[in-house]
């Protein structure tokens, strides 16, 4: 897409990608895509605001020369430090010698450490403002929003917020950049929430921070480095991120994430005797087999929910490897306090249970039931799951 005005004096210049299938060489966004979204803001000096990853840079400086001349450019303001922005960093400073790369003093500390670059930085506070001769920008600390060199960028005159990693998404913009260009926004928020989840929900705390902080600002766009730019609904996103970040402390929203494994089958006869239960009781339950859903999928529905069926079989004596897997990757993100019951075949001794118990008691989940059933579910058996899934989710409507 062409440079885009997004306020006078504003455009954003930024650049899809459809080409990564794995976002931070983990999360699957080959079919979504992701945007890099930069940024120039344009006075009697012209800043940069974010970048790319790194096989961006022609794209980025081709969208950038619609507005200036790279070479021109007096700063690129660099928010943070993760190569998905600062990728192109190496050629840019080539194309621009002069320019100023201004950060952190902890951003400057990774500008060397990534980049080998060591002059022209300039390290700004918090706080801090810079004059570009007309518009100005304000700098706003907020680490661990992604990382603890983090800082959005505020454009007084305008209210423009460049808001980074915070307020960002996963999927690439599809043929339009702003919300109220938007005929749906269920794809952006998905996504969001999924971006959210996997990027950033390790951090609640400093992202709570960062909005108390933004509280009194007055905030005419949200325009983040992924996704959507929110100019119609500001609100919307952060209040979204809110609602998100919130969810570390809460015990999550009534309604069940069934997580299974398999390996002949029997196991997952069952899953369908227990989701039956659970939609009998009136419960929304979303059901993901482990062994083919990435962990990116089923994330946001562990972290947005209270109840977690797990059926997995065991294996070697411990719980089926791919499941253990998808419980580590729940761990990794401290996705805590959650209801949970475990069913799973087993051949001759059993075994799945311990790995299984291990791991609710190291997330302090509440444990409704564990239970292992022998070989190939008979109808009685089915029964018995079917009545497992129903009580379990009666039970989360009285949690
Ligand atoms: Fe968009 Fe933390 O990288």
């Amino acid at each position: 897409m062409p440079a885009i005005e997004v306020k006078p004096g504003i455009y954003w210049i930024g650049v899809n990608d459809r080409t990564t299938d794995l976002f931070e060489g983990l999360w699957p966004i080959t079919q979504e895509g992701v945007s890099y979204n930069a940024y120039i803001v344009k006075g009697e000096k012209s800043a940069l605001i974010d970048m790319a990853k790194d096989f961006k840079a022609d794209e980025l400086l081709d969208q950038i020369a619609q507005i200036i001349d790279p070479a021109e450019l007096d700063y690129i303001i660099v928010n943070h430090m993760e190569p998905d922005h600062t990728g192109v960093m190496r050629t840019f400073r080539r194309v621009a010698p002069n320019v100023k790369l201004v950060g952190t003093a902890k951003a400057a500390d990774m500008i060397t450490s990534y980049y080998g670059i060591e002059d022209g930085i300039q390290i700004v506070q918090d706080g801090e403002t810079l004059d570009l001769g007309g518009p100005v920008l304000k700098f706003v600390a907020t680490p661990f929003v992604h990382w603890p060199e983090t800082m959005m960028t505020y454009e007084v005159s305008q209210k423009v917020l460049f808001s980074c990693d915070g307020f960002g998404g996963y999927g690439a913009l599809q043929g339009v950049i702003f919300d109220e260009q938007c005929t749906s926004l269920d794809f952006y928020e998905k996504e969001a929430l999924r971006y959210y989840v996997n990027i950033v929900a390790l951090y609640p705390k400093p992202v709570l921070k960062a909005i108390d902080k933004l509280a009194d600002v007055p905030i005419d766009v949200v325009a983040p480095s992924h996704g959507l730019i929110w100019r119609k609904n500001p609100e919307r996103i952060v209040e979204l991120y809110k609602k998100w970040a919130n969810y570390a402390q809460s015990s999550g929203d009534p309604g069940v994430t069934l997580i299974y494994g398999t390996m002949y089958g029997n196991t997952e006869h069952m899953v369908e005797a227990v989701a039956e239960g659970v939609a009998r009781a009136g419960l929304p339950v979303d059901i993901f087999d482990v062994r083919h859903t990435h962990a990116s999928y089923i994330l946001p529905y562990l972290y947005t929910r209270r109840g977690v069926l797990v059926g997995a079989p065991t294996y070697e004596g411990g719980i089926f490897p791919p499941m253990m897997d998808m419980l580590n990757m729940a761990k990794g993100k401290r996705i805590m306090g959650r209801k949970t019951a475990y069913f799973g075949s087993y051949g001759w001794s059993g075994g799945a249970r311990r790995d299984f118990n291990k791991f609710v008691e190291d997330l302090r989940w509440d444990v409704f039931d564990v239970w292992e059933f022998k070989g190939a579910p008979t109808l009685e058996l089915l029964n018995k799951g079917e009545e497992l899934g129903y009580r379990f989710a009666e039970s989360l409507k009285e949690a």
